[in-house]
């Protein structure tokens, strides 16, 4: 391994040199949106297990930015419960004391010129009293109706202004855009008060460590590459189905559906880290420039009608319990045509993936939670067994199980014992929980510390986020003539036109 080589995303680094390299420096998070569902779930509890792993410095500090009219205390007394709640490591009284004397709240609408005053006057105060630097983040866990907004404050209240030896960053929550129209505006908007470098656009799926060991199980090993290829795939299925409904979520989900919530950016992503090419180095812009290339030779077939499907769940059951259709859910609208789930053919046109289809599947309240990518390996050319010997030999299989029970699966045929060479389906397992003692940090962690440490390979940048709508909007134009979307039941794996879709190429889903 090269001495030269950055040390952000080396996977045959060891645990403890990235440990000691890995620890943010001074500085300042500020939450916009800290009442939220997601900053409740998944931000708060991750700045705590990253202050429990020795990751944070001890003056770091966290500043909520909310409607509400709460004091300091009240604040922190939020984010206790929700660390006590949803943390992945134990609580402890010295590290809580440690971050909570920390913490700060400031009360305002994202538009109120004096909010902003003070946070500035808060940032200052956390300056001098915790030895900040001057250095801080923005996180825009908010709707993106407010974005520009927030960014016209900051700009004008001097909070994104930083000279050589201070950062302030931004984080920005998807969805970025609604199209690829409204992304650009988003783009520009953003752009205007922050420097390319410093947005951070947050797709947490890169944040996982399955994810980003797509990149060693491809590169850092010899056996997988030769097959991975046209010569040998047949195609790839992606999927990322849930078994859960939308809960409160209607005001965020209405409008938008499967397609632009997970698939624009979570699949499309898990489909550039699949097809690209190598990257000369784990640097940014080189492992950056392989997605584009990915992404801009990604083409939808002609045939819209034939190669997509999509469906809304209706009520039933599912798991023992009743559970309400998608139309019934509390805050969707009266006939809303969004669609629950989502799935559709994409072809990647190069030489590697020539003729080789990905088809991309998302959905709620489907048989289980699952996000895996599958290549489907083709038939060998002529079988020395007999159809009989055969019958419950699929296609060969490799798959990278993103989660749950994260791993890597290959299928293969073997013969049954005691048969007269009867061959059947059977498969090779590598499970993490297996192989390693250590367990995953969250992908918001790993994200938050990236973002403090202002490492920026995880984070989409502004063209792929283009390219990605450029993907999606023909098939969100062909939607939206179509009227209602197919219902299906809850636990099941979605609508039948789905099904039929693969059907007509001989194809079928995996039920995983
Ligand atoms: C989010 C989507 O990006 O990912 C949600 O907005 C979805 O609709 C969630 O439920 C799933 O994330 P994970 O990490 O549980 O797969």
């Amino acid at each position: 391994m090269s001495q030269t080589q950055p040390l952000g995303l080396n996977p045959l680094r060891s645990a403890d040199d990235r440990r000691l390299l890995r620890i943010a420096g001074p500085g300042a998070l500020v939450i916009f949106g800290v009442t939220g569902d997601l900053a409740q779930r998944k931000l708060l509890p991750a700045v705590y297990d990253l202050a429990n792993r020795g990751l944070l410095p001890p003056g770091f500090s966290l500043v909520g930015f909310g409607r509400r009219e709460w004091s300091h205390e009240q604040f922190a007394e939020f984010v206790a419960q929700s660390v006590r709640r949803s943390a992945r490591t134990p609580f402890r009284e010295s590290v809580w004391q440690q971050l909570s004397a920390g913490l700060r709240f400031v009360s305002g609408a994202f538009d109120d010129p004096a909010a902003y005053a003070t946070l500035s006057e808060v940032l200052s105060e956390l300056e001098s009293s915790r030895g900040t630097r001057g250095n801080a983040a923005f996180y825009l866990s908010i709707p993106p109706r407010h974005f520009s907004d927030v960014c016209d404050r900051l700009a004008r209240e001097g909070l994104a202004d930083h000279d050589e030896n201070t950062w302030r960053r931004v984080v920005i929550e998807k969805p970025f855009g609604h199209d690829l129209e409204s992304a650009q505006r988003l783009n520009a908007v953003v752009e205007q008060v922050f420097a390319r470098d410093d947005i951070f656009r947050i797709d947490h799926y890169l944040g996982k460590e399955t994810v980003q060991n797509i990149l060693a199980f491809r590169f850092a090993n010899s056996v997988f590459e030769p097959l991975w290829n046209a010569n040998y795939v047949d195609h790839v299925q992606i999927t990322m189905a849930e078994d859960i409904g939308i809960g409160g979520r209607a005001g965020y989900y209405d409008g938008i559906g499967a397609a632009r919530d997970v698939i624009q950016n979570h699949l499309l992503q898990l489909l550039a880290l699949t097809a690209m090419e190598e990257p000369t180095s784990f640097d940014p812009r080189a492992l950056r420039s392989e997605k584009i290339k990915v992404l801009n030779a990604v083409g939808l077939p002609d045939d819209l009608a034939a190669n997509t499907a999509r469906g809304q769940y209706l009520g039933g059951w599912q798991g023992g319990r009743e559970v309400v259709g998608y139309l019934d859910e509390e805050g969707t609208a009266p006939n809303s045509v969004t669609e629950t789930y989502a799935a559709f053919r994409v072809d990647v046109h190069t030489r590697r993936w020539a003729g080789v289809p990905f088809y991309l599947r998302a959905g709620k309240r489907l048989g289980r939670r699952v996000t895996e990518i599958a290549l489907v390996f083709k038939r060998i050319p002529q079988l020395l067994f007999t159809e009989h010997q055969t019958a419950a030999l699929g296609q060969n299989a490799l798959v990278i199980r993103v989660q749950p029970e994260e791993g890597i699966t290959i299928r293969f045929g073997s013969k049954v014992p005691d048969t007269n060479m009867e061959v059947r389906d059977v498969s090779m397992d590598f499970g993490y929980g297996h192989s390693f003692t250590e367990s995953s940090p969250e992908a918001y962690e790993r994200l938050i510390l990236d973002v403090l440490l202002g490492e920026p390979p995880l984070f989409p940048q502004h063209r792929e986020v283009e390219l990605s709508w450029r993907i999606l909007d023909p098939i969100e134009r062909f939607w939206a003539a179509s009227g209602q979307p197919e219902g299906y039941r809850p636990g099941t794996w979605g609508p039948a036109s789905a099904d039929a879709m693969l059907a007509r190429e001989g194809r079928t889903w995996r039920r995983p």
